[in-house]
């Protein structure tokens, strides 16, 4: 059996790191990890990391707007709609009910996955009640972002993937027009629901494509079905009630681990509406999205960054539009891993953090990419907003008022020194350990891991007696 874990051998934990590990993360149960700002906190390697010690990896919410990046033995993989417990070949990997799946793109990457060595067959599982993203999806989230910013007139969009994710997740809610992954094992019944909802799309999208002088092809739904059948040759083995599945799972007494996707800030209810995505992307999506009642999940750890980025439009208080920024974004390498747009970067915010913290449960932090804020001579750290004049409470519901608020900085002395070699929280320099106090106390929640890295073993597992210190 070929998989990473058995070619070139990756650097792992310390065992002492991993046993605190286990007694502070994985012991209290069924755990969801989850971003606590706008995406790409590094929520791969947080999975990555702690798949070894659970069964299930679960993916609950998006689609292939997701980009995880998850670097073992030095090898990066891309991961979207595959959840990163594949890289471990005896995890069950698990594409739950509440994802949007493009088959297309979950085919090309299993490809490509193989291609690299890893194994993928009855290890990886896909919801019948998955809805699925068609090519027609693509099309309207494009030609939504153009009339939008047409109809403004400001050139503002959303700034979306262009994953057609919005779309699908629209006609779930709207129910006449969503196709889910199962009914792609009766192919009379598919054929006949792909006819059904080509007849709509094409008179609502020839109209949105005209209204944006955009020329439009009519779709042919005999051969959409068709492609949608080829696809169904190749992944319907790997469909099933999920649902059932993880409920036995849980029965049996296997440890189940959820990977978020997007982040808290993006969450179509708790994010910045309407710069988000369209799922529920907080920890809260979980139940929804996979079937597990609430009081299943005990552990959810918060990924935050140790600074703030953002891709696509929407308010960002604390966005740098100079030198530091730029600096930020070159020593972070932040940029997309799905769309390679530039993320805008900033100092971070603890005002948002809080409140993705508190909407998500998290029951601890792991604070990422410390190793970027390396060399800077002091550090901003946002504990505020300001709106017109007054102080704001907490962080705002509407993204106009977000958008029109300013920044209540606290600064605090940097660290000149590299900290990608360190293992111990002890090993940081003391600015950097600061540094981390200072969310864990303003958050109020601990800060269980620090990562200085990319890689496994770049990775520091607090101790108990460090916290207290
Ligand atoms: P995700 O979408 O939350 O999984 O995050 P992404 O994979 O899109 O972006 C995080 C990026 O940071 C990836 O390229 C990771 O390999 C990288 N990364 C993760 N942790 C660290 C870290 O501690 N330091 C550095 N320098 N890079 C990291
Ligand atoms: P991961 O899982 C960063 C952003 C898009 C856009 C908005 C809506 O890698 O952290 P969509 O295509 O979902 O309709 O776009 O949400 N967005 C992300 N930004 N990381 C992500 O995922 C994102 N998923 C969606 O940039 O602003
Ligand atoms: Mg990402």
């Amino acid at each position: 059996m070929s998989s990473v874990s058995h070619a070139q051998a990756p650097i792992e934990l310390e065992p002492d790191a991993h046993e605190e590990l286990r007694r502070r993360i994985v012991n209290r149960g069924h755990c969801a990890i989850v971003g606590l700002q706008w995406g790409d906190e590094g929520k791969g390697k947080i999975v990555d990391l702690l798949t070894r010690d659970y069964d299930v990896v679960v993916r609950y919410n998006g689609g292939a707007n997701a980009g995880h990046s998850v670097v073992v033995a030095n090898e990066r993989y891309a991961l979207h709609l595959i959840p990163s417990g594949i890289l471990y070949p005896e995890k069950t990997n698990v594409v739950a009910n509440g994802v949007v799946v493009d088959p297309a793109q979950m085919i090309a990457e299993i490809d490509g996955l193989r291609d690299r060595g890893i194994e993928i067959g009855d290890n990886l599982r896909l919801s019948d009640r998955a809805h699925l993203v068609m090519p027609y999806h693509k099309l309207q989230d494009g030609l939504m972002e153009q009339a939008l910013s047409r109809a403004r007139g400001d050139n503002q969009k959303i700034g979306t993937t262009g994953r057609g994710i919005g779309p699908c997740y629209a006609d779930k809610a709207q129910r006449a027009t969503g196709i889910r992954a199962g009914a792609l094992l009766d192919p009379d019944r598919f054929r006949r629901k792909v006819a059904e909802v080509v007849a709509i799309k094409n008179v609502l999208l020839e109209a949105l494509a005209r209204s944006c002088d955009e020329p439009y092809e009519q779709i042919d739904a005999g051969a959409l079905a068709d492609e949608y059948l080829g696809y169904a040759d190749r992944l319907g083995g790997h469909i099933c009630d999920s649902t059932r599945l993880l409920h036995d799972a849980m029965s049996g007494g296997q440890r189940l681990l959820f990977e978020g996707a997007n982040a808290t800030l993006l969450d179509i209810d708790h994010g910045t509406y309407p710069f988000v995505t369209s799922s529920n992307c907080s920890s809260l999506g979980v139940h929804t999205g996979a079937g597990i009642p609430g009081h299943c999940v005990r552990s959810i750890v918060g990924i935050v960054k140790a600074y703030q980025t953002r891709v696509g439009g929407g308010p960002m208080v604390t966005e740098l539009k100079d030198e530091t920024g730029d600096r930020i974004r070159e020593a972070g390498r932040e940029y997309g891993t799905t769309t390679g747009r530039p993320r805008r970067c900033g100092w971070l915010d603890l005002v948002a953090i809080r409140y993705s913290a508190e909407v998500s449960g998290a029951t601890s932090i792991a604070l990422m990419l410390l190793d970027v804020l390396s060399g800077f001579d002091r550090l901003k750290i946002c504990v505020g907003y300001r709106h017109q004049g007054r102080k704001l409470d907490g962080f705002p519901s509407d993204a106009g008022v977000l958008a029109g608020a300013e920044p209540i900085y606290d600064e605090v002395e940097g660290f000149a020194e590299p900290v990608c070699a360190c293992r111990r929280f002890d090993e940081l320099p003391e600015a950097a350990r600061s540094y981390v106090r200072y969310i864990e106390k303003f958050v109020g929640v601990p800060v269980q891991i620090i990562s200085v890295g990319p890689r496994r073993d770049q990775t520091i597992v607090r101790q108990e007696e460090t916290r207290a210190k």
